[in-house]
């Protein structure tokens, strides 16, 4: 029996024949899309996060039907941007049909969000493949919850490679975008949409002095 070790390689240049014009594609519609609600791009870096984080960036948390990342805990009610993806999607296949996975447009939308929201820029490396599966309850154990304590969020992301360093680095993501608080965080009698910042110390505040804002 003949065994051969596959490995999959990603390159900067995989569209380079296929489609050349990708990354402008994908930066014009990020940039259009941001005109218009400027919370977009830290929906669109999370949409990335939360696609790798479970079963690795395979474009799987855009897949649609019953038992779906899209009803996990950490992104129903919450994640949101998919009509951006489909946008872009739609641009690409106008000018190059059938050849870039869903899973590239999503990281190229996240680099692209963070830079045109003053944050750095990376060179992303192309060539994932879309995965045909999508699972609520594998996102369930896979994604991060904000009730879970320091050393389960440090499993989660060594879990996908990640160490402690990009723990840190990759949380300064929450710079921009918003949360949703549950009253009883706040003290109020209805959910609030606030800064991801400001609602991360009015969650600290709480738990230091009760001191709850209306
Ligand atoms: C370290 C573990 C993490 C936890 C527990 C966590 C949790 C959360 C929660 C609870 C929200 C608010 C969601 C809502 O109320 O709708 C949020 C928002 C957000 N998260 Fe995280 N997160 C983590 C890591 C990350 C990482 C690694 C990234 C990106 C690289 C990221 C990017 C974002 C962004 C951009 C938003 C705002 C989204 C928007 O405004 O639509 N988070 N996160």
């Amino acid at each position: 029996m003949l065994c051969v070790a596959v490995r999959s390689q990603l390159t900067a240049d995989f569209y380079s024949k296929t489609c050349p014009t990708l990354p402008q594609i994908v930066r014009k519609v990020v940039q259009n899309a941001i005109k218009v609600e400027m919370r977009m791009a830290a929906s669109l870096l999370r949409l990335h996060f939360h696609d790798c984080f479970v079963n690795g960036c395979d474009g799987s948390i855009l897949l649609d039907g019953t038992d779906v990342e899209k009803f996990s805990v950490a992104n129903i009610n919450s994640a949101r941007g998919f009509e951006v993806v489909d946008a872009i999607k739609s641009a690409v296949e106008s000018q190059c049909s059938g050849v870039v996975s869903c899973a590239d447009i999503l990281a190229l939308a996240a680099r692209d969000s963070t830079l045109l929201s003053g944050g750095p820029s990376w060179k992303v490396l192309l060539g994932r493949r879309d995965g045909m599966v999508s699972s609520q309850a594998q996102a369930n154990l896979s994604l991060p919850s904000p009730f879970e304590g320091l050393n389960a969020i440090i499993a989660k992301f060594a879990a996908v490679g990640l160490n402690i360093t990009d723990v840190v680095s990759l949380s300064g993501s929450h710079t921009i975008g918003l949360a949703n608080v549950p009253p009883s965080a706040i003290g109020c009698s209805t959910s609030q949409e606030l800064e991801l910042l400001t609602a991360h110390w009015i969650q600290i505040c709480c738990l230091i002095c009760k001191a709850c804002v209306q």
